[in-house]
Order: C-alpha cells, then sequence, then structure tokens
C-alpha cells in the first residue's frame, strides 16, 4: 500500500506491506522523537498529532495517517526557531531525562492551540497522558502556563516548523 501523508509540514508518501504502526513507521524512517515506552497507550511518549490531535502512535496504524497531517516533535520547532513550550520547557527545568517531554510537548501543543488561556484544571487535564518518571510534573505544568502567556503577548522568539534532530 501506498501511504501519503503530510509530516510536518511535508508531503510524504512510503510503501508499506501490512498493518504497521505509525511509531514504527516514523522510527524506522528517522523520525526518532517519538519514543517507544510502554507500547500499550498509557504512557504517551510516543505521542505524535494527527490532523491537530495527539494520538499514542504505538497503537495506531500507519494506514490510519493516510491523507493525514502528522506533526512529530522533529517538526514542532528547531534550535533556532523553538516553539514557546519548546523555551518555557527548558527555562522551567521542566527537562530532566527527556524521554516523556516529545509527546508531552504535543500535548501541551493541542491544549494551546485549543484553548490558548487555559485554566489549571485544562493543564492537567491535557497532561494527564503523558506519564514523567523523573519530575514530579510541577515545572512542566508551569512551563505550559508560562509558554501559553508568551504566545498570548507574541513574546517568543518563532515556532517555524522544520525537521530537527534526531535523537533515540
Ligand atoms: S509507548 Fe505509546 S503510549 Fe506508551
Ligand atoms: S523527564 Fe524523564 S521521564 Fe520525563
Amino acid at each position: 500500500m501506498k501511504l501519503e501523508m503530510k509530516l510536518n509540514g511535508k508531503d510524504v508518501s512510503f510503501e508499506i506491506a501490512g498493518p504497521e504502526l505509525l511509531l514504527d513507521l516514523l522510527r524506522d524512517n528517522g523520525y526518532f522523537g517519538a519514543k517507544r515506552g510502554c507500547d500499550n497507550g498509557d504512557c504517551g511518549s510516543c505521542a505524535v498529532q494527527v490532523d491537530g490531535k495527539s494520538i499514542c502512535s504505538c497503537i495506531y496504524f500507519a494506514g490510519q495517517a493516510h491523507g493525514r497531517e502528522v506533526t512529530t516533535i522533529e517538526g514542532l520547532g528547531t534550535m533556532e526557531h523553538p516553539h514557546a513550550l519548546q523555551e518555557t520547557f527548558v527555562e522551567c527545568g521542566a527537562v530532566q531525562c527527556g524521554f516523556c517531554i516529545p509527546g508531552m510537548l504535543l500535548s501541551a501543543k493541542e491544549l494551546l492551540d485549543e484553548c490558548p488561556n487555559p485554566k489549571d484544571a485544562d493543564i492537567r487535564e491535557a497532561l494527564d497522558g503523558n506519564l514523567c518518571r523523573c519530575t514530579g510534573y510541577t515545572k512542566q505544568f508551569e512551563a505550559v502556563k508560562v509558554a501559553a502567556k508568551r504566545i498570548i503577548e507574541g513574546k517568543s522568539k518563532g515556532r517555524k516548523p522544520a525537521r530537527g534532530g534526531k535523537s533515540r
């Protein structure tokens, strides 16, 4: 089957043989930002966006993404043009080992796209599918609040989508 999608803003196509998972397709093609954690839809470390909604790519067939727009962490920002959330996660000390961070950032982005001025409960709900073994969540929670304020005030350095790093 020929699978076509818009991936991080670019039209791409892949040949897939069968019921391949989106997480495998992405990682086999160099998009290592989505992480394999529980492999069961529970931890959120594999989260990517499909048509603007965060999904767990470990339980989502690649074929389901045909004709859709997929965004991975590689498409969220770059070193030169980080997304406001990437800026504030670093500034607030919300990143430790980093394993959960790609999924958490994409969940937070979905929230801010839909709800630019979220209440505390909105942030908790948006991040409740993303497990973190390091941080205790407080700093990540704070980082989302600061990013929301920064986006509203137009103070972010930039959010130019592009394919970026390849951390595994
Ligand atoms: S690896 Fe997909 S939800 Fe945990
Ligand atoms: S920063 Fe280590 S799992 Fe979240």
